[in-house]
Order: C-alpha cells, then structure tokens, then sequence
C-alpha cells in the first residue's frame, strides 16, 4: 500500500512519523486536523494498539475526533483534559520563525485554542509548505454567520492600510452553501498574496467585531518536523536553534492504511 503513495504524502507521513517520536506514555496530546494530521493520528493508533502506549488525546474537530477513536486513541475533551503537553497539526504555510497560517481545513479556531493550551506545538508539514514570507496562501478567518458581509466589508476596509499584495476576500463554500465549522460559524478567506507583518496582521483582525479568529499562528509553534518526499526529514526547533536530519524507511503496513484502503 505504501508503495502508492505519492511524494507529497510521503512527505507527510515521514514527518507525521518522527514527530511522534515526542509523545511519551501519559502525556495528553493535542491531535491535530488535515490530511499530515490524519497521518499522525493513524501512527499514533499504530502506538497505543501495538506498543500499549497510554495518551489522552484532545481533538480539534470533529473529523480528527471520529479518525482518532476508528485509530483506538482515548479522547478527551480540552476542558476534561485542561492542559495538554504536546500538540501535533498541519500546516497551510511556515516562516523561518516558525510562524504559521493555518485554516486551509477550517479547523483553524479550535486548533489555535488546543495549540496555546499546550506546553509544546510541534507542526508537521512536506517542504512545500515552507515560505520566505506568509500569505501565498489565502488567510483563513472564522466569522460567525450573523452580519457576515458586514464583517467582510470591515476586513476589506482595514486591508486597505495593511502592508499586503493582494486584497480580494471570498467567503468560503461548501458546493452551493457557504462552508460552516464545527463552531457553526463561517470561513472568509483573504487572498494578500504576501502579509508584510504577519504579527500586526493577526492582531487586528481579532479587533473587528464578528471575527472569531483569525489563522495565523504567531509564536505558538515550537518545532517543524519537515518532510521530504524521498523519506528525509528535518527537525528544525526554534527555541534550541537546532536542525537535526534523518531519514526513515517506508515499510508495509496494511493496519496503518487500512482506512485509506476502504
Ligand atoms: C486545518 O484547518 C488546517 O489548519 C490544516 O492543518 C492545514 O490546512 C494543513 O492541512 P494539510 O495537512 O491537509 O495540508
């Protein structure tokens, strides 16, 4: 099966692969959401059915929350679990300083309250997602449904001072209905082509009233595991200030991908 996969998603899984290499037995493990999170959450099944490991995992959706249980991880809410050691998620884009957008699944608000709420962020992504810097990829952000074109006229006004290349903002769909999260609220999507400061950027989105949250993740990650579609992977952690590389061998597991086999 592994045989199949493409390069990308073997990037993906290489980097899902080692990053779980951090989660220790009793931790309380934030599982993040995405095609590169689903592979985590599949390897860390692998864990707790194979080797008895012992984790609480918190989910930041409801798809993660339905993987994770099919995967026989334990899963806890944020509040019962209240404090978590690690989170593990995607990433749309990441910067040299490991800051991030994230949203492209729509997850982005439960994700940024699970990542804050956690000792340690480390991000899994392929190559591609490295950027010189952020905004190629459309930022995503949550507005709760009522007045959201009002919202969206506030965004496109602010946008006009800010420091980007592009301006264009589009609500999010899902076929002929806008997109709804799991909170029940909208994804606008600012299409700035290049943010010229990301910090400020996340700053004053939040203060326009009927934003939720916005998908830049500002300080909040701690290590990029990096993988490369021939099985490198580079482990880049930005408080030590270290690289570490290594590669890792694919190897035939039909338990790890019996729910792509379905
Ligand atoms: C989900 O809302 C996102 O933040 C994902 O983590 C991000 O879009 C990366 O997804 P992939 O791993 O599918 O590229």
């Amino acid at each position: 099966m592994s045989g199949e996969l493409s390069p990308i998603d073997k990037a993906k899984f290489v980097a899902a692969k080692r990053a779980v290499d951090f989660v220790e037995d009793g931790m309380r493990v934030g599982l993040g959401t995405g095609s590169t999170a689903a592979w985590m959450v599949r390897c860390l099944g692998e864990l707790v059915r194979e080797e008895g490991l012992k984790i609480k995992g918190v989910p930041t959706s409801t798809r993660t929350a339905q993987l994770a249980r099919d995967c026989g991880i334990q899963v806890v809410s944020l509040d019962e679990a209240k404090w978590l050691d690690l989170t593990i998620d995607g990433a749309d884009e990441f910067d040299g300083d490991l800051n991030l957008i994230k949203g492209g699944g729509g997850a982005l608000l439960q994700e940024k309250i699970v990542a804050t709420a956690s000792d340690q962020m480390i991000v899994i992504a392929d190559v591609g997602k490295e950027v010189e810097r952020l905004g190629a990829f459309p930022l995503p952000i949550e507005v709760i449904p009522f007045g959201w074109q009002t919202t969206k006229t506030l965004v496109e006004e602010m946008l006009i001072s800010m420091d980007v290349l592009g301006r264009d903002v589009t609500l999010r769909m899902n076929g002929e209905r806008p997109f709804v999260t799991d909170e029940g609220n909208h994804i606008l999507d600012l299409h700035l082509n290049r943010i010229g400061n990301a910090r400020q950027m996340a700053m004053v989105l939040n203060q326009i009233p009927g934003v939720v949250e916005n998908g830049l993740f500002i300080d909040i990650c701690d290590i990029v595991v990096v993988g490369f579609g021939d099985g490198r992977v580079e482990v880049r952690d930005i408080n030590e200030g270290t690289v570490e590389k290594d590669r890792l061998d694919f190897v035939e597991n039909d338990n790890l991908f019996s729910d792509l086999m379905e």
